[in-house]
């Protein structure tokens, strides 16, 4: 795999920084947490799925020193408490949050959408950056200073019929996330989003209502300038860039990663 000579010299961008990453069994959260470790960072790789855990990290070696992994629900308070204590206790501090882990109900008429369905979109994609943020900021602090990043999504600046919630959930993350960097500036938090585009993740099939293979992606290119969905790996690189000292003035900004799809009709 690339990347193996900042891991084995400790050097990169990231060397030297304390991340945790959550949704980090799957899809970009995965991504993110292996583009880090590259990058020279320790990473608390955090994911309700403890065996997608097990299978993308524990099976190889070259995790061990920098990755901890911890089966955590962030809609749960006290596993906030569990991911921040283990950052510190493992790797001595936080600098960098990736608030990744989200769901999504299947696409379909919004009159057909559950109360149930609402309520684990909100928890899921929006309580749990609230309950982020008092375990985070402390210990960011006692940093001085530090990064957060949320995975918000296109659709929170690009509304259409049948993702109503979802996307109503991530505008919610985009706006949250210019006040919260309004308010922690003063402590050099930084906090800033991503909005990517459909890739072919986990969620591939809830957004769009076919599975992801091939023939279902290219559906979706058209109106994309640079003709292709998003890779995980531009999402990881938009983190790596923005947990970085590179990114050390960028704060409230809703990032697009998405080849220029909002540009368009
Ligand atoms: N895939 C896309 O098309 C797309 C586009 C824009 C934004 N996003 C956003 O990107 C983020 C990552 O999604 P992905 O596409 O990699 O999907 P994915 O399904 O591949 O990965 C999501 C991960 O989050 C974990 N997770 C879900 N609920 C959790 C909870 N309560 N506690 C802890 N972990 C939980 C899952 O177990 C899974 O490993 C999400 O916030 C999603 O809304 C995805
Ligand atoms: C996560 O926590 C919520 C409560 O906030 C609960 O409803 C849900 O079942 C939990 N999911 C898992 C997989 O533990
Ligand atoms: C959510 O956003 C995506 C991307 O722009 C779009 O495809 C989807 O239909 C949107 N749905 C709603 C209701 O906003
Ligand atoms: C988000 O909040 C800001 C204030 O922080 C407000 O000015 C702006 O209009 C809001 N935007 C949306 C889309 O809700």
């Amino acid at each position: 795999m690339s990347g193996l000579h900042a891991v084995q010299t400790g050097s990169g961008r990231l060397a030297g920084k304390v991340a945790i990453v959550t949704g980090a069994a799957s899809g970009f959260g995965l991504a993110c947490t292996k583009k880090f470790v590259e990058e020279g960072a320790k990473v608390v790789a955090a994911d309700m799925n403890a065996e997608g855990l097990q299978k993308a990290f524990s099976s190889n070696s070259q995790y061990d020193q920098h990755v901890h992994t911890l089966t955590a629900n962030v809609t749960v308070q006290g596993d906030w408490e569990k991911m921040v204590d283990a950052a510190v206790s493992k790797f001595g501090g936080l600098d960098i949050l990736v608030n990744n882990a989200g769901t999504s109900y299947k696409n379909k008429p919004t009159l057909e959408v559950t109360e149930a369905e609402f309520d684990k979109v909100m928890s899921v994609n929006v309580k749990s950056i609230f309950l982020s943020v008092p375990a985070a900021i402390p210990a960011m602090k006692q940093r001085g200073g530090g990064s957060i990043i949320n995975i918000a999504s296109i659709g929170a600046m690009r509304p259409r019929p049948g993702l109503v919630w979802y996307n109503a959930s991530k505008a919610a993350v985009a706006n949250a996330t210019k006040g919260l960097a309004a308010e922690f500036g003063k402590d050099q938090i930084r906090v800033n989003a991503l909005c990517p585009l459909l890739s072919g993740t986990g969620l591939f099939e809830q957004f769009v209502g076919v599975p992801y293979n091939e023939e279902n992606m290219k559906k979706f290119l058209f109106n994309v300038p640079l003709g292709r969905l998003t890779d995980p790996g531009d999402v990881a690189n938009m983190c790596a860039f923005l947990g970085s000292d590179e990114g050390k003035f960028i704060t409230g900004v809703n990032l697009e990663v998405d080849g220029g799809r909002a540009v368009g009709a």
